[in-house]
């Protein structure tokens, strides 16, 4: 019932429209950090001082989580839309929004910062909008975690890991290009082509925020807050003021853009603003940060505006001695105005960062590293074109990071055809590690042949393959009736021997069962257990099957142990979870050693029998799919000596297709290996 539920069509239109949302806000918040990663790391120091811990914390941790952090949700945001490695994808999306929604409550309900951050300034939304978007991607979370094969993919499994790769090499670059230089997007009220005083208005009628200022003040060692109103005499001396919001109003997105001459403790806001001429601004929130590299370029600048009549102001949150170092360690000789830190933090995400005004209008920024020099500043502003409002176009920025992510992609994909193809050649490096492993190609007789015809078809091939010696092993799997008769004139250096089956019971009162050890004493090697059509017809569960393998191995046979998928379950996009089922189910509870001994037949059921044959691609990709659940459960060295073959309507005209796929290893074979002839033309595919 569950089953059929998780299959229905209805369910896998809720898992993909689940996945849709969850990836595309996983890459718009991954994006947003990526774009302005200084800003993510401000809010992250707010996080720490509110908690307490930004002290315990080295300098460099916030800016290293952002980065972190974009990378993070920008990579699995791709993965969750492309269905790139769903199973790993979507545990980790859970997981994510399993820290995340009860955090997010948490800081719903302390408030210890008004905003959370997790949208950057592309879209700021208050802690309680948080949780409940938070919940709702939770529940996405939890439904593609329930099935993420039904994420429809659109790569095959090789591209995944280029892509994976891919997106996350890129967020990280994207990530460093906008640190080094500035957000290549600016979602702040201070972008380029914004007017700052425009910013500030009040629309008529709306409420105006309170605020009053808190000073704390000290006397005979007491420490005491005061507000304007009952301010002290001067036997208290002055130790700090704080601003705090009385009553919120409406507030303008440029609320505190205040700017106070350092020596005179004026404010200049206004003449400034309104100056008609060119204003530089160099912003360095804390000199004490801000890096020196550039000062001479700071220096020629100021010389610059000095002598074409421009205003020049550095504004900075640092107290007058950080100040007077700065000028005595870099010669500075331009003014400085006090601003808030954050203001300043906001303004540009550089320090230091340089501003261009005119009139209040923000004509363009530079960060300290991109400053223009004498061979950009060759003539007075009005005939530059830098003196010219910069063009911002965010969605044309936003098309060029498009282009940015898909050429690469597709070079890279173009790269990974070329490889691949070239990987089909028999000489490349994955078939040269694949000899390690045997390649070998099996008859399964099954109920098809008396003694006499299978005696006489086992003569047949043992001549053919005496006079044509094949270059992989070759093996018959017949009825047990004819196992002790072949076994006394097949050339088992040539051909192995198997049985089609053997019983879960050591010895004993078993009427019709034929025991590994009975198996073995007839000559033969082989065994093949777990065939569906047993599976089937003879309600072979995986528990019987492992006790099966258990005495086979006992006993010294190698097992073909059979997996594969139904109809439906291809269809439900399925056959990776229950190959892995079967495994798991079966064979994966035995040792590495133990393990050496299995050969793993996958044969989807809709193809045995039916004419319809896998193709080579589907094929590969899920042999490939089986050699890394080996690998993930025994290792790498192990998974490349596992032989993994083919089953299913194989022929002689298909089989050097299929063979030629890095992770084919042959063929097990049923209906063609009746013939002589066909089964040697199958055996053959391996010569071509
Ligand atoms: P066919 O080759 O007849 O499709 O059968 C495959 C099979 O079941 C081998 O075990």
């Amino acid at each position: 019932m569950a089953t059929r539920w998780r299959n229905s069509v209805t369910w896998r239109w809720v898992v993909n429209i689940c996945r849709f949302i969850l990836g595309a806000t996983f890459v718009f918040s991954g994006f947003v950090k990526a774009v302005d990663p200084l800003g993510t790391s401000y809010k992250i120091q707010d996080y720490l001082t509110a908690f307490g811990l930004s002290e315990l914390v080295p300098d460099m941790v916030p800016i290293a989580l952002s980065v972190a952090l974009a990378v993070l949700e920008f990579g699995v945001g791709v993965h969750l839309m492309l269905g790139i490695k769903r199973r790993a994808t979507t545990r980790l999306a859970l997981l994510i929004m399993i820290v995340m929604t009860p955090l997010t409550l948490y800081l719903a309900l302390t408030n210890p910062i008004s905003d959370c951050g997790c949208f950057g300034d592309a879209l700021v939304l208050t802690n309680w909008q948080t949780f409940g978007k938070n919940v709702v991607l939770l529940i996405c979370a939890i439904v593609v975690f329930i099935t993420p094969w039904n994420m429809v993919r659109f790569l095959t499994k090789k591209m995944e890991w280029t892509l994976s790769n891919y997106s996350v090499v890129f967020a990280f670059a994207l990530a460093v290009y906008c640190l080094a230089t500035l957000p290549i997007i600016d979602f702040r009220p201070y972008r380029i082509g914004n007017n700052i005083r425009e910013g500030m208005v009040i629309p008529e009628g709306a409420k105006p925020t309170v605020f009053d200022t808190r000073f704390v003040m000290e006397k005979d060692g007491v420490k005491q807050t005061f507000t304007i109103d009952n301010y002290p005499d001067s036997t208290w001396t002055f130790i700090s003021a704080e601003t705090v919001v009385v009553e919120k109003g409406y507030e303008p997105p440029i609320h505190d853009f205040v700017m106070e001459e350092m020596e005179t403790g004026d404010d200049i806001t206004d003449d400034v603003l309104d100056d008609p001429g060119y204003t530089f601004l160099l912003v360095m929130h804390r000199t004490e940060e801000a890096n020196e590299g550039n000062i001479d370029l700071i220096n020629e600048l100021y010389e610059y505006s000095k002598e074409h009549e421009y205003k020049f102001y550095a504004l900075s949150s640092s107290s007058a001695e950080a100040i007077e170092l700065w000028r005595d360690r870099t010669g500075a000789e331009y003014p400085f105005c006090i601003m808030d830190d954050i203001t300043l933090k906001t303004i540009v995400r550089s320090n230091p960062g340089l501003v261009l005004i005119r009139e209040g209008m923000i004509l363009n920024k530079w960060c300290d590293s991109q400053i223009p020099d004498e061979f950009k500043l060759t003539a007075p502003l009005e005939e530059l074109t830098l003196g010219q409002t910069k063009e911002v176009n965010d969605l044309k920025t936003l098309g060029w990071v498009c282009v940015w992510f898909l050429v690469p992609l597709a070079l890279i994909v173009l790269i990974d055809r070329i490889f691949n193809k070239k990987n089909n050649n028999k000489n490349n490096n994955k078939l040269i590690k694949r000899s390690m492993r045997k390649k070998i190609v099996a008859g399964n007789w099954k109920m098809n042949m008396n003694l006499q015809e299978g005696v006489a078809l086992a003569k047949e091939l043992n001549e053919a393959l005496a006079a044509d010696k094949p270059n992989c092993d070759v093996v018959i799997c017949t009825p047990f009736i004819h196992l002790a008769t072949v076994a006394q004139f097949l050339n088992q250096d040539v051909i192995g021997l198997g049985a089609e089956n053997c019983a879960d019971k050591v010895k004993g009162a078993y009427t019709g069962e034929v025991s590994a050890e009975m198996v073995k004493s007839t000559g033969a090697q082989y065994v093949i257990l777990g065939h569906s059509e047993r599976r089937e017809y003879y309600k072979e569960t995986p528990e019987i099957l492992k006790e099966k393998v258990l005495l086979a191995l006992a006993n010294g046979l190698k097992v073909i142990f059979c997996i594969g998928e139904s109809l439906a379950e291809r269809e439900a996009n399925q056959q990776n979870e229950v190959v892995k089922a079967e495994l798991e189910g079966s064979v994966f509870n035995l040792s590495a050693a133990e393990f050496a001994n299995i050969i793993i037949a996958y044969e989807p059921i809709w193809a045995i029998g039916t004419g319809k044959t896998a193709t080579a691609e589907q094929a590969e990709e899920i042999h490939a799919y089986i050699r890394g659940c080996v690998a993930e459960k025994y290792g790498a060295e192990v998974a490349d000596n596992t032989s993994i073959l083919y089953g299913g309507s194989c022929k002689a005209s298909n089989a050097p297709e299929l063979f030629a796929k890095p992770d084919i290893d042959g063929g097990l074979i049923g209906g063609a290996s009746l013939k002589c002839t066909d089964f040697k033309g199958i055996i053959d595919a391996w010569k071509k």
